[in-house]
């Protein structure tokens, strides 16, 4: 095969080399405009995995490699004043140059012809004289461009500012992030040693503080003096160099995020940084490249065609690639985003910087360094008042809201059971609550129960309107507070336009088939084409209903409830009035977001003023109406949680959608967690999160990074009531109170979860 790899960086270089291994055969010539030796940057950084897949496809090559490697374990981050190390990140660094350089060596042993100082002008040109191009002209490819009808490329130009420099410094002995606050604002570094004598040192920062320092306007020099300046007390007197010379003007960048919708056309395909580009915050963009080079070169080999091993190719690449893009989208977000967590203490602040890719998980930072973890978690248990010398996981930490305490983190999130009669709870709230309190959450969290009979959402939905409610639901409770130490939440609402529907397990918010009732909402829209349209709210109704709120938090006093939340998300009446979907008033109570939270927080003040002062209050929110800037996005839920912390409230729960039919929500892991992390970040206020988070890894990750104080669990307390007894034994945590008649279960499933010591008292 007579092939042309356009590029001659890892990608490039590293796909000849894998071809002639296959088939020495094989014509292939490496085009470079830059010389041999003439590189951008400084270090590249490996991790052991990554290496692994390397030495298998060459071990020669990966021999050369390693002997050049610089190693370290240790992460250290300065920040305030303090430097946080922990280990066992097992990464190796060596100098771009001498990487490209062995590339080049192995390239030429192997009889790949090198052509430096050679541009090329077009991929097509190329195309046809040579049976494949592979086009790995880098980040900002020319070829993509050419062909960008058939890759369909999409470049996301990233928010923050930085320039790759080095340093004679060492930084031999961790990888180092060094947070600096300056006049113009925070400003940092990632520094790593690559070679005996020199270490990486890239600064980075947002681009106002780029703009406030010009560094725009700054000639490479002058940035490198400006930064001398800033991080003088880490450098040691060395001074911060830079190799951009080819660069004229500022080395400042911006990332560009890479994505293409095809990686081949004809005879043509991208590679590496061309195709895909991960932000260097975590180390993968010469990963990727080699991999994909390899990848490549296996089914050239194996398949029978071209257009068959291209497309092997997009199948397995393309998973992997957009998995490292997830993390490096979470990465180079929590950087773009950082002066959010500039407040957090170290120890936390720490501990976000290390899981902020999602990729290490609370108990793999245990694996990677025990001792670390263990005083992160006593640091937080001593924060949330559990004594001195307790170690245990953060969804075990107790908290305070006024003077309910909590014995843990974790919260039967509030699920409807559509089966109460007349609005009266039966035997089976009786049941199923007092068994997801005896299964160890700390505070358990009652479906909406509504107001009023047509402020329910179907004829199943529980209410706080009669007598017989009252007395109902206070069995429930004294039965919680007899038999267990969990706390237990009424969440108080109404339906609004969503009202009159079927139950849950019959057609999902669709109008009931006969009997409906007439519902009302902020404005006089219909939930879908099926449903009634609703009377929109005068005055008198506002009082009504807002009287009904009042009676219904008085109920719940007097049932003995710990705690209320009232429910303002997901579409019912409350979050109506709050998102501009279904608000469409032009008196006070529409139009700017303060006037479409007015009724909202008069609710509250209402319900406030008669709810026990001990006792805290919960707001449930939806922060995304997943419709874009048509309806709340992130940012507005940041304003809303402000207003609520301002009126008083003590917690906000935050919840995301189900406001609209046109909503495209983004599902995934935890994904409205940061929603939540953005609340608390940045207004202070406690929060609450919830949304497919179904593993311990999970919440203890949310609480571990400040992304939440509390942690909402839905579906899986349907599955497993004791999910949280059950986790603790998993995990091996002593100390959650089991049901004494249920010891010498507990015992056994401690010793079969293999944590055996039987240390627990029991029949
Ligand atoms: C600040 C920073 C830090 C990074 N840190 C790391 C790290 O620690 N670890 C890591 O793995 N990755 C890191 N990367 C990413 C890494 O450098 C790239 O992902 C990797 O180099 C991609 O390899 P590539 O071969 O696809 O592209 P490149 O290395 O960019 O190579 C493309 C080559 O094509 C040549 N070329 C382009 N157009 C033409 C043309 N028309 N004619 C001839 N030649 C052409 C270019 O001169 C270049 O040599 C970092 C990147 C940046 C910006
Ligand atoms: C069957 C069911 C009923 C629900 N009912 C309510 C409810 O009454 N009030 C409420 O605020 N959320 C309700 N939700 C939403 C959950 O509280 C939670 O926000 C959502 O299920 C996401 O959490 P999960 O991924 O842990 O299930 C309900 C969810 C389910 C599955």
């Amino acid at each position: 095969m007579k092939i042309a790899c356009l590029g001659g960086g890892p990608a490039g270089l590293y796909f000849a080399i894998s071809m002639k291994l296959r088939d020495a055969a094989h014509d292939i010539t490496v085009f470079e405009r830059n010389r041999p030796d003439d590189t951008f940057g400084w270090g590249v950084v490996f991790s052991e995995e990554t290496f692994d897949n390397i030495t298998a496809n060459d071990p020669v090559s990966a021999a050369a490699i390693r002997a050049h490697f610089s190693y370290w374990d240790d992460i250290a981050v300065h920040y305030r004043g303090q430097r946080i190390v922990s280990g066992g990140h097992g990464f190796s660094g060596i100098a771009r140059k001498q990487l490209l350089l062995l590339l080049q060596q192995r390239a030429r042993e192997l009889g790949v012809v090198l052509r430096f100082e050679t541009e090329v002008a077009s991929a097509a040109e190329l195309a046809k004289t040579y049976d494949l191009v592979v086009a790995a002209d880098g980040l900002n490819s020319r070829t993509r461009g050419e062909f960008a009808q058939f890759f369909k490329p999409a470049v996301d130009t990233r928010k923050n500012k930085f320039v790759w420099l080095g340093t004679r410094q060492k930084f031999d002995d961790a990888f180092t992030f060094i947070f600096e606050e300056t006049e113009h604002g925070w400003i940092w570094a990632h520094a790593y040693q690559f070679d005996a004598d020199t270490a990486t040192f890239i600064v980075e920062c947002s681009e106002a503080t780029w703009q406030k320092f010009g560094f725009g306007t700054m000639s490479q020099a002058e940035t490198n003096r400006t930064c001398e300046g800033i991080f003088a007390k880490y450098l040691g007197g060395h001074p911060l160099m830079s190799n951009a010379g080819h660069i004229r003007g500022s080395a400042w960048l911006s990332f560009p995020r890479v994505l293409c919708e095809k990686w081949s056309h004809d005879n043509i395909v991208l590679m590496g940084d061309a195709a895909a580009t991960a932000h260097f915050s975590i180390g993968s963009g010469t990963k990727l490249a080699m991999e994909s080079a390899v990848s490549m070169a296996n089914y050239l080999h194996s398949e029978p065609n071209m257009p068959a091993a291209f497309a092997k190719y997009e199948d397995a690449r393309r998973t992997e690639v957009l998995k490292l893009q997830s993390a490096a989208r979470n990465s180079l977000e929590w950087f773009e985003d950082v002066e959010r967590y500039l407040h957090l203490d170290p120890v936390q602040f720490n501990y976000s910087l290390l899981t902020r890719s999602q990729r290490i998980s609370h108990e793999n930072l245990r694996l990677r360094d025990k001792n670390w973890l263990e005083g992160a978690e006593a640091w937080f248990q001593r924060l949330a008042g559990a004594g001195d010398n307790t170690i245990k996981r953060p969804m075990f930490a107790p908290f305070q809201l006024r003077d309910m305490r909590l014995k843990n983190r974790v919260v039967v999130s509030p699920m409807a059971q559509y089966k109460a009669i007349d609005g009266c709870p039966t035997d089976w709230h009786l049941v199923h609550y007092g068994e997801r309190a005896k299964g160890g959450a700390g505070l358990v969290c009652i479906e909406m129960t509504c107001v009023s009979p047509e402020g329910r959402i179907t004829p199943g939905c529980t209410g706080l309107y009669a007598p017989e409610h009252e007395v109902a639901w206070k069995r429930i409770v004294d039965f919680v507070h007899a038999e267990t130490d969990a706390k237990i939440c009424c969440q108080l609402g109404h339906s609004g336009a969503k009202g009159s529907s079927q139950l849950g397990w019959e057609e999902m918010d669709e109008p009931l088939k006969s009997g409906n009732w007439p519902v009302m909402s902020a404005s006089a829209t219909a939930w879908s084409d099926h449903h009634q349209r609703a009377h929109a709210m005068n005055r008198a109704d506002m009082d009504k209903v807002r009287d009904q709120f009042v009676a219904a938090a008085e109920m719940a006093a007097r049932s003995g409830f710990d705690m209320l939340e009232i429910h303002c998300a997901h579409g019912y009446l409350l979050s109506a009035f709050i998102t501009p979907l279904t608000n469409k008033r032009t008196d006070e109570y529409g139009g700017s977001l303060e006037n479409r939270m007015r009724y909202p927080l008069e609710i509250f003040h209402a319900v406030r003023a008669v709810w026990p002062a001990e006792k805290p209050i919960s707001v449930r929110i939806s922060a995304n109406d997943w419709v874009g800037d048509q309806g709340i996005e992130p940012r507005d839920a940041v304003a809303i949680g402000r207003m609520l912390q301002e009126a008083g409230v003590d917690i906000c729960d935050v919840s995301a959608g189900q406001t609209s039919l046109d909503a495209r929500p983004v599902y995934g892991r935890m994904f409205q967690t940061p929603f939540s992390d953005r609340i608390r970040n940045e207004t202070g206020m406690a929060t609450m999160a919830v949304g497919n988070i179904f593993e311990p890894d999970h919440v203890n990750s949310i609480l571990m990074a400040g992304r939440a104080d509390l942690v909402c669990l839905a579906r899986p307390h349907l599955a497993d009531p004791y999910w949280t007894l059950h986790a603790a034994a998993r995990l091996g945590e002593r100390g959650e109170t089991w049901p004494q008649p249920y010891y010498a279960g507990r015992d056994q499933l401690y010793r079969l979860s293999g944590s055996a010591e039987p240390v627990l008292t029991g029949v």
